[in-house]
């Protein structure tokens, strides 16, 4: 049977640290969120320098809520890239506002700030810049353009944990960050997220809105306002409590693996990779090339999965489905940035625990088949 290699593979290098953890808890049996969830919190504010870190089930469910505690409302707009994973827009969706796109940039896959200013309307809210695959997206110009329109700045850092715009950490630089705990990204808790913000009323509004709306008062406890089960439990939270101990070594080790994918692909005529701004670290969440012809991306697909190696897309473009092209009538031809890219990129295996052995393998592949094609 041929070598198979994967896409991304968790990598949680302190297995026994973990299961001492499950042990206790199991023994004690306090499953929901507790003592544990709230070290990993305490862990992930230290990192980040920030006031309040809160964890809740997914990075969906930070988004979701981080909409609603900046007041997002039926009819209010949101700015969402059109290249995206649909959970940056579904959020905004769900609270019956709209979330209007914007085209990305062909280079750093990343919003057109732009392009920004020609969308916003009076009924403009807030702004959810996603820094996407890692990439710190361009918050200088969303900053000035959120302080001239008076708007919330919603961090999409769903895989941008641990990379960094200009030395401030991405995900604390706007009003809110939300991110995923997903077994994609840098530490898993298997499903996760966190929403981080300085913002004490944010915060109250999610740590409320996590646990079903309810709100201590006095003694007692009484219902602020209908919410939901968005909480992480402790079996989750050792997850993450164990995987950031290392931190540095992973976010080390990505960088590594990055800067050897771009030496050996840069010259690569056919393919362009993620630019990265000066001044900014991108934490490498995923590995996505993109093929400069069309054709290209099905072909090496199909190519590398007759050698059992797994490929994805990036990401979507949202106005090629069908709920938001149907539901905003929106053309493909209106964001030809999102359709080239969700048409023509790949994402190559990539992950923590990656041999440099298979890394080779994956360039060889790609260089002899392009070459051959
Ligand atoms: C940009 C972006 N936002 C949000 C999410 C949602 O995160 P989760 O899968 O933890 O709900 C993802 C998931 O991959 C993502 O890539």
């Amino acid at each position: 049977m041929k070598k198979k290699i994967r896409l991304s593979r968790p990598c949680i290098e302190n297995k026994d640290a973990v299961l001492d953890l499950a042990r206790k808890i199991l023994e004690t049996g306090f499953f929901t969120q507790g003592k544990y969830v709230s070290l990993f919190e305490n862990q992930i504010a230290r990192y980040l320098g920030i006031k309040y870190a809160i964890a809740v089930s997914s990075g969906t469910a930070a988004l979701h809520l981080s909409l609603i505690a900046t007041g997002i409302k039926p009819g209010d707009e949101v700015i969402v890239p059109a290249y995206t994973f649909p959970a940056t827009a579904n959020g905004v969706e769900l609270l019956n506002a709209k979330p209007v796109l914007v085209d990305v940039d062909l280079d750093t896959f990343n919003i057109s700030t732009n392009q920004i200013e020609t969308r916003i309307t009076s009924r403009t809210k807030a702004i959810i810049p996603v820094h996407l695959f890692g990439n710190p997206a361009n918050m200088d110009e969303i900053l000035s353009m959120a302080k001239k329109y008076n708007l919330w700045v919603i961090e999409d850092a769903a895989g941008a944990f641990g990379s960094i715009y200009k030395g401030k950490k991405c995900g604390t630089i706007g009003n809110v960050g939300c991110f995923s705990w997903h077994p994609r990204k840098l530490i898993t808790t298997c499903e996760g997220g966190m929403i981080v913000t300085n913002n004490c009323k944010i915060a109250e509004a999610v740590y409320i809105l996590r646990n079903h709306g309810i709100k201590k008062v006095g003694s007692h406890y009484d219902l602020a306002i209908p919410g939901f089960n968005y909480r992480m439990n402790e079996l989750e939270a050792i997850l993450g409590l164990v995987q950031m101990k290392k931190i540095k070594k992973r976010l080390k080790e990505r960088q590594k693996l990055a800067a050897f994918y771009l030496r050996k692909l840069n010259n690569i005529e056919e393919i362009a990779v993620q630019k990265v701004y000066p001044d900014c670290i991108n934490s490498w969440q995923a590995f996505v090339i993109r093929f400069l012809n069309a054709k290209d991306q099905k072909l090496v697909m199909k190519k590398f999965q007759e050698l059992h190696i797994e490929t994805g897309i990036g990401t979507y473009a949202l106005n090629l489905l069908s709920f938001y092209s149907s539901k905003y009538n929106l053309q493909p031809s209106s964001y030809p940035n999102a359709k080239n890219l969700y048409s023509n990129s790949l994402a190559i295996p990539f992950y923590n625990g990656m041999k440099r052995t298979d890394a080779c393998l994956v360039v060889k592949i790609l260089k002899d088949f392009l070459h051959e094609i």
